[in-house]
């Protein structure tokens, strides 16, 4: 019999839906939510109302594009943390009435681990490459920069972390200080490839073992840009182009050491990158380059599975449930989830 899943994601301003039939993702549909823009950043409670609206549609989407009917769903997969709490409810309480509905099983998905499984996405008529056991994976996106060693499918340790701000908080909030919008990363990407990447140079953290601090670079950014603008209050439209290089110079030299650092302890020479900062242009390189120097094999999801995304979660789900991992209708969504 096949194992078809429905996946659901709503942690943060994505409301997203997915259905994989035997371990092949036939749909992975995605509404990014614009209301956001406007304030440079994700304001809770109106991501929130936003996957209200979405999620009903997505999903609707999702199975018309499969081409699976309703009745061949066997079990619903769902992000239930970690995340904004508003959001992962309305995903959760989704799943529920779904699964009550159709008389199915509910499988919980923590997100980050389904950030690490988009690696063994499968699409049809497409040839991929997959990590193979143990693998070290490098998570980076708006909420998250963790460094984790995965052992199997669901047995992962995480042996790094960030003791404050996101690297991709990082980028959203020096984005904001120089009026760039939000996501901040995009842009400061695009313009950090015309730019020098020398010109200006902002403090690094030194944080000892394998964790990450992000706060103090941003605060750096920031005192830094407004100092300079009392000189030239042009200052920002003048450098622009070389405040984004030597900005993502640093955001990804700190990225790397401690990538390095982890695979050396390890031993691990499978790496991966995952999460909304690995769509990086910088990143992507800086890893091929040590990749060619100490013999990594390094493997990054496409860009609709790297963001947030459904798939990741059917993926995930579609192991569990091979596991026979599944959980009762009185799961709350949890926004600390652990791993
Ligand atoms: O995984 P993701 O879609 O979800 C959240 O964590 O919400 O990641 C979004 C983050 C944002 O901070 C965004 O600025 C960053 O990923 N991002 C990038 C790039 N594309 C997205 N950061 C740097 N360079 C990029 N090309």
């Amino acid at each position: 019999m096949s194992v078809v899943i429905l996946g659901i994601e709503s942690s943060c301003d994505d409301t997203s839906a997915a259905i994989l039939k035997d371990g092949v993702v036939l749909s992975n549909i995605i509404a990014s939510q614009k209301v956001h823009e406007a304030y440079g950043g994700v304001v809770p409670e109106l991501a929130s109302r936003a996957h209200q609206q979405n999620i009903i549609p997505v999903v609707d989407q999702a199975i018309k594009k499969a081409g699976v009917s309703m009745d061949e769903i066997n079990a619903i997969a769902f992000t239930r943390g970690p995340g904004l709490l508003g959001s992962l409810l309305v995903g959760t309480s989704f799943a529920k009435g779904f699964a009550i509905a159709r008389n199915i099983p509910m499988i919980e998905v923590n997100h980050l681990q389904a950030h690490i499984l988009a690696n063994f996405i499968k699409e049809p008529g497409v040839e991929a490459r997959h990590p193979k056991f143990p693998f070290l994976t490098l998570l980076v996106s708006g909420g998250n920069s963790q460094l984790i060693v995965v052992k199997d499918y669901l047995d992962m340790e995480m042996i790094g972390q960030t003791i404050d701000d996101a690297a991709g908080e990082a980028y959203d909030k020096c984005a904001k200080v120089m009026g760039l919008g939000y996501p901040g990363g995009p842009v400061i990407d695009r313009l950090a490839q015309e730019g020098d990447p020398n010109r200006f140079t902002f403090n690094k953290p030194s944080i000892p073992g394998l964790d990450y601090s992000f706060s103090g670079l941003k605060t750096s950014f920031l005192y830094f840009i407004r100092d300079e603008l009392k000189n030239d209050p042009d200052f920002i439209e003048h450098n622009l182009k070389d405040l984004c290089a030597s900005l993502q110079k640093t955001i990804i030299d700190i990225l790397m050491s401690k990538l390095k650092k982890a695979a050396k302890q390890t031993g691990i020479k499978q790496i991966a990158i995952g999460g909304g900062v690995s769509a990086n242009s910088g990143l992507q390189k800086a890893v091929h380059a040590e990749a060619a120097r100490s013999g990594w094999e390094v493997f990054i999801p496409r860009l609709g599975f790297s963001l947030d995304n459904a798939g990741m979660v059917a993926v995930t789900g579609y192991y569990k449930y091979l596991a026979g991992q599944f959980i009762g209708l009185e799961a709350p969504a949890d926004a600390r989830m652990h791993m």
